[in-house]
């Protein structure tokens, strides 16, 4: 949270946070990223319904078949992301994930058409409140509740304080 503060204070200073900081912030791209690996709201892609026979890593799909890809497991396999269940910004640093293990907002034709615009959003929300304020978590760690979107069972409960450094 300290590191993630300094690296806004930074670059954007007292005044607004706009989105031509962004690329200079590349801690606050991978909390935003990280968040989105573990808890990606949308947990899982609609069903597909295979319009012909097909093979997929080897794996044999016939027509008519349902596919299903879920984030929430993929994005949690240590084959992609060592310790996967641990929170760490900084694994998106020096590297990027391996195409279609990460995507939380889905892949390929029917990717996010909102994806450039959410993530400009998000991050700029979380800049502006983090550079001042500090989350202090009054309750356990969220629990998953999946309904159409991913959200914490009873939500979040947390008292803020104003960051002093
Ligand atoms: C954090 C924010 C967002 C997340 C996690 C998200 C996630 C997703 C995902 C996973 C899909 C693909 C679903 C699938 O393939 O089954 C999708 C599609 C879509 N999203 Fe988003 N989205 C976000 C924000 C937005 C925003 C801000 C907009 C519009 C401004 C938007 C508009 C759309 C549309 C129109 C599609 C359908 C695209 C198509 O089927 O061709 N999304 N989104």
């Amino acid at each position: 949270m300290k590191a993630l503060r300094q690296e806004i204070v930074a670059v954007c200073g007292t005044g607004p946070v706009a989105a031509n900081h962004l690329p200079a912030m590349p801690l606050l791209s991978g909390t935003v990223r990280e968040v989105l690996r573990l808890y990606p709201p949308a947990y899982t892609m609609f069903l597909r319904r295979a319009v012909r026979d097909v093979t997929i890593a080897g794996l044999p799909v016939r027509r008519g078949d349902v596919v299903q890809v879920v984030p929430w497991i993929t994005q949690r396999d240590a084959r992609w992301f060592p310790n996967p269940e641990s929170f760490d910004p900084r694994r998106w640093l020096d590297s990027d994930h391996q195409p279609f293990t990460y995507f939380p907002f889905g892949a390929g034709p029917r990717v996010c058409i909102g994806q450039t615009f959410g993530l400009m959003e998000v991050s700029i929300a979380i800049a502006t409140v983090v550079r001042t304020w500090t989350p202090h978590p009054e309750s356990a760690d969220p629990v998953p509740e999946a309904r159409f979107s991913l959200r914490p069972r009873g939500g979040l409960r947390q008292r803020w304080t104003r960051a002093v450094d």
